[in-house]
């Protein structure tokens, strides 16, 4: 290994909040009714809330913070985020207030919303339906903070940036390695993809590994050509951040498994969730996980997929309640 880019990775401030290495694990049933070997990440049992790739996203993100002398932190989604509960969660857990906004008008609480408020989330509402009323809030709650006395650190939704990212450079290290423990040579792995900040950690993390190993990204929120442009530049990030001078490959993000909007199930979704649930005792979240399944099937179906193949398991637990 190039020791440059490891000695980044291990030399920046990180909170340890994932219970590694998550399993890997062969979908036994779902592999003969598909008739693809498919094998699961499981990222739903990283160990803080109910799990989630988050988890590993807010790592470097929350390190950073504490190590710039920050006090809380200011960040923000829909009510149902799983970024949002789970980077409020870890926050409080590290000693940092958070500060969450959601959009829209405030609702009763329930799943995600409801576990942020345990976890002790300051939360605002922006009164306004559109996600993206809320990232001049975030900045606006942050100077109001700063105000009163007190040092912000604002992350963007998702927690999608560079730093974000490297908790799935690690993810990339800790599966390649379970894939060489247990002899499999994987041709793709499979994944949900939102704000693009979990595609872009694994090809970065493959691609310092010099792992030819393609990351196949299900479009759950954007378009597949807007998240291809995303995943592309939080790579680039990281990578420049890594001091790494190696390019990522285009990124692939496959489209048309949205159904009628990010954050409505889908009726293909609802269907691969059960499948899922009834083969492997594993429940996938219907705006990610269950979209991201729905596409795997189809491509297994249609003959356009080989295996041994990953998919990764990315949590969001408590949505399946709320939905
Ligand atoms: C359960 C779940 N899966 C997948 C994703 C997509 O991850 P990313 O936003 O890093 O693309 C998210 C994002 O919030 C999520 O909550």
């Amino acid at each position: 290994m190039n020791s440059s880019w490891v000695s980044t990775l291990d030399n920046l401030p990180r909170v340890g909040t994932v219970l590694a290495p998550t399993p890997l694990d062969p979908a036994v049933n779902l592999s003969d009714a598909l008739g693809v070997e498919v094998w699961f990440k499981r990222d739903d049992l990283t160990g803080r809330g109910f799990g989630g790739n988050k988890v590993r996203t807010v790592e470097y993100l929350l390190g950073h913070a504490l190590a710039e002398g920050h006090d809380c932190v200011v960040t923000g989604a829909g009510p149902q985020s799983n970024w949002a509960m789970l980077s409020a969660l870890t926050a409080t857990m590290a000693g940092l207030e958070p500060h969450l906004i959601y959009y829209g008008d405030p609702q009763p609480a329930a799943g995600n919303q409801l576990l942020a408020e345990i976890s002790g989330a300051c939360i605002r509402w922006t009164g306004e339906v559109d996600r993206t009323s809320l990232d001049p809030v975030l900045n606006k709650v942050a100077r109001e903070l700063i105000d009163s006395g007190r040092s912000p650190c604002v992350i963007p939704r998702g927690g999608a940036t560079p730093l974000g990212c490297l908790g799935y450079v690690r993810g990339a290290i800790e599966l390649t390695s379970q894939l060489v423990e247990h002899g499999i040579e994987a041709t793709s792995i499979w994944l949900a993809t939102g704000s693009c900040g979990t595609q872009a950690g694994l090809i970065s993390g493959l691609t310092v590994l010099d792992a030819d190993l393609p990351v196949i990204g299900v479009a759950t929120s954007r378009t597949p050509t807007e998240s291809a442009e995303r995943v592309a530049t939080l790579a680039a990030g990281t990578l420049a951040l890594l001091g790494d001078r190696r390019n990522a490959p285009e990124p692939i993000v496959v489209g048309g498994f949205i159904g009628e909007g990010y954050g409505i199930p889908s009726d293909a979704g609802r269907w691969a969730a059960e499948l899922v649930a009834r083969t492997e005792g594993v429940f996938l979240d219907p705006v990610f996980g269950a979209k991201a399944m729905a596409a795997l099937i189809e491509y297994a179906r249609r003959d356009l997929i080989k295996g041994p193949l990953v998919y990764l398991v990315t949590g969001g637990a408590p949505t399946v309640l709320t939905k």
